[in-house]
């Protein structure tokens, strides 16, 4: 069974410690699993990012940002994800396609059918099988990027310089999505410790025959 499985939600909702486990788990399971995330995943991913995340490039249109975004997305569609789908591996995926309807749709407010149409071209219509929303109120979001940058981790690119309503109209945006496609989503309460957070996901692949015995 190949599954493509995405992570959603804030910087620092702690997406990545959760792809590692889960990453863990079903390697322990014996299944191959690749991880990768975006913008990036790729050569040409990794450039589109440098540009997409320098936070002198304050200029940027929301129509070269969306584009932008969807070229690292393509890219990484064609070169990594459907190829290892095809070959039998899992993929992990740090942020997709959500991240574009969430943070450019509902944050920014372009045009949702426009978004859904570039997006279908540049995915090559690949949906993934299960989202993973790592929720937190926006206010815990900020704070825990904000220690986290004061303690010199992690990056603070030109997406973490927008207003609070950006944010509180991202994070309802993600659970507009998620009401609208339960069978696809897992919402997750992201300031649960990590072991709680990793259980509810772990419980989740059950439904695939994915169990803790099957080990
Ligand atoms: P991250 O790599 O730290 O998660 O940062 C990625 C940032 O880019 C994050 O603020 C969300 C943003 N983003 C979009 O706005 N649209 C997208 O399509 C993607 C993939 C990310």
């Amino acid at each position: 069974m190949t599954k493509f499985i995405t992570f959603e939600g804030p910087e620092g909702a702690g997406k990545s410690t959760q792809i590692q486990l889960l990453t863990d788990y079903l390697t322990e399971r014996g299944f191959a699993v690749h991880t990768t995330r975006e913008p990036g995943g790729t050569s040409i991913g990794d450039q589109i990012r440098a540009v997409l995340h320098d936070v002198h490039n304050t200029e940027m249109d929301a129509v070269a940002e969306i584009l932008l975004y969807s070229a690292s997305r393509a890219q990484l569609v064609a070169q990594v994800i459907k190829p290892k789908l095809a070959e039998g591996t899992m993929v992990l995926c740090d942020r997709y396609a959500d991240s574009t309807f969430a943070y450019q749709g509902y944050g920014r407010g372009l045009d949702m059918a426009m978004l859904k149409q570039i997006t279908a071209f540049a995915t090559r219509s690949l949906v993934p099988d299960l989202t993973i929303y790592l929720d937190l109120p926006v206010e815990e979001g900020i704070r825990r990027k904000e220690i986290a940058n004061q303690a010199g981790e992690g990056e603070l690119n030109r997406m973490d310089q927008q207003e609070i309503d950006f944010y509180r109209r991202v994070r309802n945006g993600y659970l507009t999505l998620a009401a609208a496609e339960p069978r696809r989503w897992l919402i997750v309460d992201a300031r649960q410790s990590i072991a709680d957070i990793q259980r509810e996901i772990r419980t989740r692949l059950t439904a695939w025959g994915i169990t803790p015995a099957n080990g």
